[in-house]
């Protein structure tokens, strides 16, 4: 069996404009981010994920993509991010970044070009169109800002097809001049040593009338184009799709193996949620089941939050409204289709909660991405336009602009939260680093733990169906090493009853104690948990 990287690897996702300031011009900036690298080593982390960093007019923070070669000026030069790269590197930290390939800003050079007319030579890296109606059925994504995936262009006299915001857009794939632009960027990120990209929005690149004008064959034929190159020229590299979309779609994207490594598994993601809730082990059990095996080389990434609203594009409508009753109680927490809350807020503040998601999606089969801050306990700000409050500055200590940024307050691009029940004055690096009940100093121990049992990254699960609906239980197992993982998804204690007899005589260790429990034998083995209780444990002898 190989080991690949990514299978074993805990991503942590990072927000340059939000981590740190060098310059004190009150925005976060690459060389801020480079100085904070020991902290992201002693978290324990494998691998950075980069929101985009390319030049852009920032009206979707840096996916509306200027330039596609180079770095914002606001965050530096492309000096400051090979310094930021190699000493990752020598660090044993890998990092990856954003790679939107389905749309431009509107101040790109190319789409300033193509708006003069059919007689520009890049008229077609754009999608357009005489009238609005093709493609009627494809659905808006931005349903509060936007009203038609068309957008008129006064200059051209034409619509040009957009599926993001209207100064997205979208490039022609037809167009074989962008499929080879795009691969050459790929290779110049790649050949500065990039390990990788989570690529963005992917069902979207290719549109055919009568359809969805997602994940079309010709869009995975290119993403399985851009695979060959990787392959070819930089094995070790890693590519995560960013497709949310039904178990069943989302596995086109890992092809046989040949098409992208990762993708985000947004299916299961709000039902950890609703489990917690319902208290019950349902939501999650049903998912899973109806998530198709990968191929070996693969791996899904798991996570609970990210820089976008808590997206229930994968839920009923059913369970749409019960996610924003139970999760979106003031409108304003509302965004799109999802909730633009951060993980501590969303559960409470309630610690027991935070560790029983966080341990489910370490332990599950797939590679965990953190949302920087939210290893901390980070609170959001509901009242920011769009999804900018949960992208405000980190915490690191409790002086001025919580250690982010030497700058006058009213400079910060964003304010640091100050609501008493998340201030970053208690809630922050430096506090949590010496307090070893922290929830950051805990994750630590929950990615180290990671790292000891490969079953949590390689392992195959099974479920347990225990009598007790409030218990979520399953064994993951990989190269001989078993491991039985038990949780109370609910508030109240809970007993529990478990038929554990093809273990008879194994001793189950709990892992982060390493307290060893009663040994197993014919009998159902008995468990009590408290509130929200969970034990991962190995199965020894
Ligand atoms: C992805 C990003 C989101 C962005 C969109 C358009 O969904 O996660 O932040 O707005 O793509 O590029
Ligand atoms: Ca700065």
């Amino acid at each position: 069996m190989r080991d690949y990287w990514y299978k074993r690897a805990v991503f942590y996702e990072l927000y340059i404009r939000g981590f740190q300031d060098s310059n004190g011009d009150g925005m976060g900036d690459i060389p801020g981010m480079t100085s904070r690298l020991e902290y992201l080593k002693r978290l324990g982390i494998d691998c950075i994920w980069l929101l985009p960093m390319y030049p852009s007019p920032g009206h979707d923070d840096g996916y509306d993509i200027m330039d596609f070669k180079s770095i914002n000026p606001e965050f530096g030069t492309l000096t400051d991010f090979q310094l930021f790269l190699d000493k990752a590197h020598m660090l044993g930290i890998r990092v990856i970044a954003d790679l939107v390939l389905n749309h431009t800003s509107n101040t790109h050079p190319w789409f300033l070009e193509a708006k003069k007319g059919p007689s520009s030579p890049y008229h077609d890296y754009f999608v357009w169109s005489d009238n609005p109606d093709k493609y009627a059925n494809v659905p808006i994504i931005f349903q509060k800002s936007e009203t038609s995936n068309w957008a008129w262009c006064h200059e051209c006299g034409k619509y040009y097809w957009h599926r993001f915001f209207t100064h997205q857009p979208d490039l022609n794939y037809d167009n074989p001049k962008v499929r080879e632009e795009m691969l050459g960027i790929v290779r110049f990120w790649l050949d500065k040593g990039l390990d990788g990209f989570r690529m963005d929005a992917v069902p979207y690149l290719y549109e055919r009338e009568g359809t969805l004008c997602e994940g079309l064959p010709e869009t995975h034929e290119f993403l399985k184009t851009i695979r060959r190159l990787i392959d070819e020229s930089y094995p070790d590299a890693v590519l995560i799709a960013e497709a949310n979309q039904w178990p069943e779609d989302l596995r086109q994207y890992f092809g046989d193996g040949d098409e992208l490594h990762m993708a985000f598994n947004f299916p299961l993601m709000p039902r950890l949620f609703m489990a917690i809730r319902q208290e019950h082990h349902g939501p999650v059990v049903d998912i899973i089941r109806r998530t198709p095996e990968l191929p070996e080389n693969c791996q899904w990434a798991m996570f609970l939050r990210n820089h976008d609203e808590l997206t229930l594009a994968m839920c009923t409508d059913e369970e749409r409204d019960y996610m924003f009753k139970e999760y979106a109680k003031d409108p304003q927490m509302k965004l799109y289709s999802g909730i633009r809350r951060r993980l501590y807020p969303l559960l409470e503040k309630d610690i027991g909660k935070v560790q029983l998601l966080n341990a489910v999606l370490f332990t599950i089969p797939g590679s965990p991405v953190i949302y920087y801050g939210d290893e901390i306990g980070m609170g959001d700000n509901i009242y920011m336009g769009d999804r900018d409050g949960v992208r405000t500055p980190m915490h690191w200590d409790d002086n001025r602009n919580a250690g982010f940024s030497s700058c006058n307050p009213s400079k910060l691009y964003a304010p640091v939260i100050t609501d008493p029940d998340f201030s970053y004055t208690s809630a922050n690096v430096q506090v949590e680093e010496l307090i070893p009940s922290s929830i950051l100093n805990w994750m630590k121990r929950l990615i180290h733990l990671r790292r000891l049992f490969p079953s949590f990254s390689n392992g195959k699960l099974r479920f347990i169906f225990a009598e007790n609906k409030k218990i979520l239980s399953y064994f993951v197992e990989y190269d001989g090493e078993r491991m039985l993982c038990v949780f109370n998804m609910a508030s109240s204690s809970q007993p529990l009853n478990i038929d554990l007899s093809e273990f008879a005589g194994c001793r189950p260790v709990e892992v982060f104690g390493g307290a060893e429990f009663p040994p197993i034998g014919e009998l159902p083995y008995q468990l009590a948990l408290g509130p929200y209780g969970f034990y991962l444990f190995e199965l020894c002898g």
